[in-house]
C-alpha cells in the first residue's frame, strides 16, 4: 500500500471522526497497542491508531491475535479518572458495547459478546479487546484499548479456525468497508465513554443484554496453572465481574483479569 494512499485515508478518517482525535493509520505494526502506549509515554493523547496489519497483535493473558490484512486493528486512549481500578475494569464492557453496536449499525449484522472481551458472531470469535494503562508524563493514568475485528477475512490457522470467524465469512456476497468500520468503532467508542464519564449505569445493563454468556454452561481457565472447572453463568455484577454457579453448588465471582471461560 502507498504512503499516499494511506496518507489520503487519514485524512478521510480524521474527517469523518465527530470527536477530535488524531488519527495514525499504519500499514504495518507490531500491536497498535504497543505503538499507542508509547506515544502515550511521549505525552500525546487524544489518539487513535488504525494498522493494516499487526505482526505480533496481542490478546488476553499473554495470547497472540491473529492479525492479517483483511482485519481492523486499532487503539484509542482514554481517561482513567482518580486512577479507578474499578473504572479500568469497565473499560472492556464498555468498549464491547461501542464495537458491537457499531458493528450492527454500519453492516446491519447482529453480534454478541463473550464474557469478558470476546466479540462473537455464529457462536464463533469474530474479534477481541485488550485493555492495557500506564502512568502519562502529566502523572494521569491512561487505557489504551484495542478492539481487534476480522473483518474480510476468509481463512484462518487450523489452531483457531473452528472457533474464529469474520464478518465476510458470515456474509461471503458483500465486501467490508474496513475504514468506515473503524469511524463508527471509534465515534461509538468516544460515545459511550462520555456517558461513562458522567457516571451513566446503561453502560453495564448494554453489555449484559448482549452477553451471549449467561446462562450457558462454562469452563473456567484460570490464568494460573490452578486446574479448570466446570459452572453455569448466572450473570454480570454491575463491577464487570461474571457471577457464576459452580457444580459443587457453590456461588463465585469471577475477576476478568485472572481467569477466562470456555463455553461448553
Ligand atoms: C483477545 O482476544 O484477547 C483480545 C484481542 C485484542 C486484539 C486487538 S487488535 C488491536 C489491538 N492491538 C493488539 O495487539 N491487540 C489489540
Amino acid at each position: 500500500m502507498s504512503e499516499l494512499y494511506i496518507k489520503a485515508e487519514a485524512a478521510m478518517t480524521q474527517e469523518m471522526l465527530q470527536k477530535k482525535r488524531s488519527v495514525d493509520i499504519l500499514s504495518e505494526v507490531d500491536s497498535t497497542n504497543d505503538y499507542l502506549l508509547s506515544l502515550l509515554k511521549d505525552g500525546r493523547y487524544q489518539r487513535a491508531v488504525i494498522a493494516h496489519r499487526q505482526t505480533g497483535g496481542r490478546g488476553r493473558l499473554g495470547r497472540s491475535f491473529y492479525s492479517p490484512e483483511g482485519g481492523l486493528y486499532i487503539s484509542l486512549d482514554t481517561e482513567i479518572p482518580g486512577d479507578d481500578e474499578k473504572f479500568f475494569r469497565l473499560l472492556t464492557p464498555a468498549a464491547g458495547v461501542a464495537t458491537a453496536r457499531a458493528i450492527s449499525e454500519t453492516t446491519g449484522i447482529d453480534v454478541g459478546l463473550k464474557w469478558v472481551n470476546d466479540i462473537e458472531l455464529d457462536g464463533k470469535k469474530l474479534g477481541g479487546i485488550l485493555a492495557q494503562s500506564t502512568v502519562c508524563p502529566d502523572g494521569a493514568r491512561r487505557a489504551v484499548v484495542g478492539i481487534g475485528i476480522n473483518v474480510n477475512i476468509t481463512s484462518f490457522p487450523d489452531e483457531i479456525s473452528s472457533r474464529a470467524t469474520s464478518l465476510l465469512l458470515h456474509q461471503p456476497d458483500r465486501e467490508f468497508n474496513i475504514n468506515e468500520l473503524a469511524v463508527a468503532i471509534i465515534n461509538s467508542f468516544d460515545h459511550y465513554m462520555s456517558l461513562f464519564y458522567a457516571g451513566d449505569k446503561g453502560v453495564i445493563d448494554s453489555y449484559r443484554s448482549l452477553l451471549t454468556t449467561i446462562g450457558c454452561a462454562i469452563t473456567v481457565i484460570p490464568a494460573e496453572d490452578a486446574p479448570r472447572f466446570s459452572a453455569r453463568a448466572l450473570d454480570v455484577a454491575d463491577d464487570g465481574s461474571l457471577i457464576i454457579l459452580c457444580d459443587n453448588g457453590i456461588r463465585r465471582l469471577l475477576d476478568s483479569g485472572e481467569v477466562s471461560i470456555r463455553t461448553n
